[in-house]
């Protein structure tokens, strides 16, 4: 017996009931003419039909010229009527109610026909009401697209609304509310049904889209069948949701998969409730499985990775009538391709490690779309998750379920901390991604070493296994990966820079507490992986916030810059580079810029240079001036950058360049040995007697305005400007400036015009005291600050430092130091943006 079978049987009565009947009144229900609607619902149908006012209004409903606010068509009643308002779908919702009574009687099993149809264009719902003995189960098949559960309050994009509950006992229990779109297939209950589908006033859908069948007990509050045809996801709930699940009550779903994809269970939300008997569980029947069911806590990671077909059922408990607190339950099914990495099994043993874990996570949170397709990593068959922690200690077997390994990455960390400084400066620990993850397809993103030293006690050495190279603007670090350096001292983070490997750069020494972080920039870093290491010490308390020793090749250049780039030098903080200078070689340093540019609330700034020899000069900068001009030095030296406490703006950031020449001088002696002869000695005694004669006209206008050695050949720049890096530049190499008025650098200081000026002097730093070479100079005292730089005997001669053919030539450099200071800090010479954009 279906439905449609019972329309029959009531059109058939329809004439006997109704008598003489217009032609069109055949039909149960029809619009008759204009405005008018006609209702006639046969009696054994057990339908009703209410239109009642939806919203507060003036619109009413007129039947047989009597003004109504709602009309209640009853069993085998006929009503004839209309709207006093042009559009009632703005004012009326219409009800139509069918109780079907399967206790007396048989049941109208089969398809659910949407009747009456050709009813008013009203929001409706129809709602069909199903008594059934308690033992006998019902079942509600819905067509396809099936249906979509959706959490109380949200709504579906059609409007069109399906919303189940069964009746236990006396009282109703909301299974859910669903679109008419998902998985959904079957859902199966005991006892009563009550089912009710909306429709907005615009569907004019004329059918139901479900059958009802009858079923054994099922012996539970009811069984969701979901079932999925190709990837896609589901989320579904505890009766009642959000509120609490009826106590003591067993509910299932069913979920049918196809044979070549995976499922994965995610509970997105629960809580439990106060048990006084049982125990609030789900339990799983997965194919496969030796221990089905297989029991699991609400807490406990639920089972992934499942092929074919499972079941999930959630038990409730006896509750403490006292305080029964809520059994909620929000889950989600996802089920996906079995990718090619599905089938492989990596080993990540991390038995040895000590202090260190690491995270395989999504690169970035998605929106949520309809489907999203997950990256899940599984640790052992079933735990699968979108994000694992591996912790130090364990040896672990993961797989993926992934379709695509660049969604994931890995972050990783370990801590090396020193606390006993007997035992830990006798040691030195290796800084290396193990092999084991570098062997996983997964991306590194970050692997940070946090060194932990006590403080003022013990500072850190790294010396890498190939030198690095600091990443500036003039020379991009091109690897894959970089070391990102960065401190916390003196309450701020000072942050080192970005190193990556091939460079001068040959130990870092670091006062504090430090952070080493390897990150990957581009794919490839397995490749590259061999470029990696880093050896840490511990070594006696540093007085410098960071010592870079830097030993350069004469092929290329090397770039330096301080610490915290854009942000500036933390106040007081002092860094230095011991750089080398190998045998026949000189060095020549640029700036670049001229000044410091930083403005000192207290103290004095000071960038100081010393060649490590026996008396050696220290040429010192201070921030009210000029920084050297391009500078040529012979033999190993030490560049201190000391900050003062700065105002806010004008912040301390320096950037120099090194780069080795052979030098002259051997040069002249070979080919005055080579050539011989007493033309070459008189070229060359002519050349001394040139060199004489500038060194004593540059004593001459030491006073006056600066003089400067420029090789006209190779560089057509202003003087001005002739710190400033060239970048682009072909020729680079070929670019050499000497200064040989020493008063042009050091005129200011001798002069201590601009100093005195700002306010208290702080002296926060110990003069410079220890062994020539092995400790950075520091400023000097302010007693000695207006001491200059003499010209020492030992010094090569300037005039062979200029690699030029032509003849060098001299000029008269007018100082316009403030007008320059001024243009200074309109020259973006570096970007900041760039070195946000390798952080992130
Ligand atoms: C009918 O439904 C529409 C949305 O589908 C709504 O805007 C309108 O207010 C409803 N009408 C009544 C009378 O509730
Ligand atoms: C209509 O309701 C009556 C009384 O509840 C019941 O006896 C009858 O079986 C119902 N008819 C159908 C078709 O459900
Ligand atoms: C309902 O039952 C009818 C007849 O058995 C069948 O043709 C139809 O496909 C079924 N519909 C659904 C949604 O299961
Ligand atoms: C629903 O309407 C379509 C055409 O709009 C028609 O083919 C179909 O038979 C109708 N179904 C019912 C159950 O009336
Ligand atoms: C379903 O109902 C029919 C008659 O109404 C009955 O013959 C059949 O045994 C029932 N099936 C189940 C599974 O209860
Ligand atoms: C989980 O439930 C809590 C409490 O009802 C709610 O605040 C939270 O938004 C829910 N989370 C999700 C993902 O639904
Ligand atoms: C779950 O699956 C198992 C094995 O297929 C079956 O015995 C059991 O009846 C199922 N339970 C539910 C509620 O579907
Ligand atoms: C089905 O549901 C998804 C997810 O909400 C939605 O994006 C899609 O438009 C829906 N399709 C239909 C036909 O309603
Ligand atoms: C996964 O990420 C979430 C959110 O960041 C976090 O709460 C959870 O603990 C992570 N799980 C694992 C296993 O790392
Ligand atoms: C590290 O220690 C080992 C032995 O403990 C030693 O051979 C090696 O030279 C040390 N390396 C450094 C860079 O100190
Ligand atoms: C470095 O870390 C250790 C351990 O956390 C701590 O005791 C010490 O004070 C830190 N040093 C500094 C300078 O903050
Ligand atoms: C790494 O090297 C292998 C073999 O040389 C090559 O096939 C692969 O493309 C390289 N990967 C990257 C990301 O460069």
């Amino acid at each position: 017996m279906c439905g449609r079978s019972h329309g029959g049987a009531a059109l058939a009565l329809l004439p006997l009931l109704v008598g003489l009947l217009p032609l069109g009144a055949v039909a149960q229900v029809g619009r008759n003419s204009g405005a008018d609607f006609d209702i006639f619902l046969p009696r054994g149908n057990n339908i009703t039909v209410l239109i009642k006012r939806g919203t507060l209004t003036f619109c009413n409903i007129i039947l047989q010229r009597k003004r109504l606010s709602s009309l209640t068509i009853n069993p085998g009643e006929r009503a004839i009527f209309s709207f006093d308002c042009p559009q009632p779908e703005k004012h009326f919702v219409l009800e139509v109610q069918k109780n079907i009574d399967c206790m007396s009687g048989s049941c109208p099993f089969g398809e659910v026909q949407l009747q009456p149809s050709r009813l008013p264009a009203l929001n409706r719902t129809f709602i069909w009401n199903v008594k059934a003995n308690p033992r006998v189960g019902l079942e509600l098949q819905f067509s396809r697209p099936r249906l979509r559960q959706i959490l109380p309050g949200d709504t579906c994009s059609d409007s069109v609304t399906y919303t189940i509950s069964s009746s236990l006992e006396k009282t109703v229990v909301n299974i859910g509310t669903f679109c008419s779109n998902g998985t959904v297939s079957r859902i199966k209950m005991q006892g009563g049904v009550k089912l009710e589908l909306y429709l907005p006033w615009d569907q004019n859908r004329n059918f139901s889209g479900f059958n009802i069948t009858n079923h054994s007990s099922i012996k539970r509050l009811c069984i969701i069948e979901s079932v999925f045809e190709g990837e896609g996801s589901a989320t579904l709930m505890s009766a009642n949701y959000p509120k609490g699940f009826p106590e003591d009550e067993l509910m299932s779903w069913q979920f049918v998969i196809p044979p070549h994809l995976r499922a994965s269970v995610f509970f997105l939300n629960y809580t439990l409730s106060n048990c006084e008997k049982k125990e609030e569980r789900v339990e799983y029947y997965i194919p496969g499985s030796h221990s089905n069911p297989e029991v699991f806590q609400l807490g406990d990671q639920q089972p992934g990775n499942m092929a074919g077909n499972f079941n999930l059922s959630l038990q409730g408990c006896d509750q403490d009538s006292q305080n029964p607190g809520a059994l909620r339950l929000l889950f989600k099914v996802l089920v996906q391709h079995l990718q090619n990495e599905g089938n492989k099994v990596y080993t990540v043993d991390l038995s040895k490690e000590k202090a260190m874990s690491m995270t395989i996570e999504p690169r970035t949170f998605k929106m949520s779309r309809s489907f999203d397709r997950a990256c899940l990593i599984c640790e052992g068959p079933r735990k699968c998750n979108p994000n694992v922690t591996l912790t130090a200690g364990h040896k672990h077997e993961i797989s993926f379920l992934c379709d695509d390994m660049t969604r994931l990455w890995i972050n990783a960390e370990k801590t090396i901390s020193c606390t006993d400084i007997g035992y830990c400066t006798r040691k030195n620990y290796s800084l290396l991604v193990p092999s084991d993850i570098i062997q996983l397809p997964v991306e590194l993103h970050d692997y940070a070493w946090k060194l932990l030293v006590p403080k003022d006690k013990i500072s850190l050495q790294l010396t890498p296994t190939q030198k690095l190279q600091q990443h500036t603007h003039e020379k991009n670090c091109k690897t894959t990966f970089s070391y990102v350096l960065s401190s916390a001292g003196q309450g701020q983070n000072l942050h080192f820079g970005s190193f990556c490997p091939g460079g001068a750069i040959e130990k870092i020494q670091v006062k504090t507490n430090i952070s080493v972080v390897l990150r990957t920039y581009s794919p490839g870093f397995s490749n590259e992986s061999f470029r990696q290491g880093m050896t840490v010490t511990f070594i006696h308390s540093l007085k410098d916030e960071g010592v870079f020793t830097v030993t350069p090749d004469s092929k290329t250049k090397v770039y330096l810059r301080t610490p915290n780039w854009d942000r500036g030098l933390p106040p007081l903080t002092s860094v230095s580079w011991n750089i080398s200078v190998p045998n026949h070689h000189v060095a020549h340093l640029t700036f670049s810029k001229d000044r410091m540019g930083v403005s000192c609330e207290t103290g004095r700034a000071f960038m100081i240079i010393q060649e490590q020899k026996a008396k050696a000069e220290e040429i010192v900068s201070r921030d009210d001036e000029p920084l050297p001009k391009p500078k040529d030095l012979h033999h190993n030296f030490w560049v201190n950058i000391s900050n003062c406490s700065p105002m806010n703006g004008k912040q301390l950031d320096l950037e120099f360049c090194v780069s080795l020449t052979p030098k002259k001088m051997d040069m002249t002696v070979i080919i005055l040995a080579a050539v011989g002869g007493g033309a070459t000695l008189l070229f060359a005694l002519g050349l001394l007697a040139c060199y004489a004669k500038k060194m004593s006209k540059k004593k001459k206008v030491s006073k006056g305005p600066a003089v400067g050695i420029y090789n006209g050949n190779t560089n057509t720049q202003m003087p001005g400007h002739v710190g400033k890096f060239q970048k682009g530049r072909k020729d680079n190499d070929s670019h050499v400036y000497a200064v040989i008025d020493d008063t042009m650098v050091y005129g200011h200081l001798l002069s201590g015009s601009n100093g005195s000026s700002t306010g208290p002097e702080v002296d926060v730093y110990r003069p410079f005291q220890g062994p020539m070479g092995d400790v950075p100079p520091s400023p000097p005292p302010i007693c000695s600050r207006v001491s200059t730089r003499k010209l020492h005997p030992e010094d090569p001669l300037p005039f062979l430092l200029p690699e030029s053919d032509g003849e060098p030539y001299t000029f008269s450099h007018p100082k316009p130091v403030e007008v320059k200071e001024n243009r200074d800090n309109d020259i973006p010479l570096l970007e900041k943006k760039e070195l946000e954009n390798i952080m992130e």
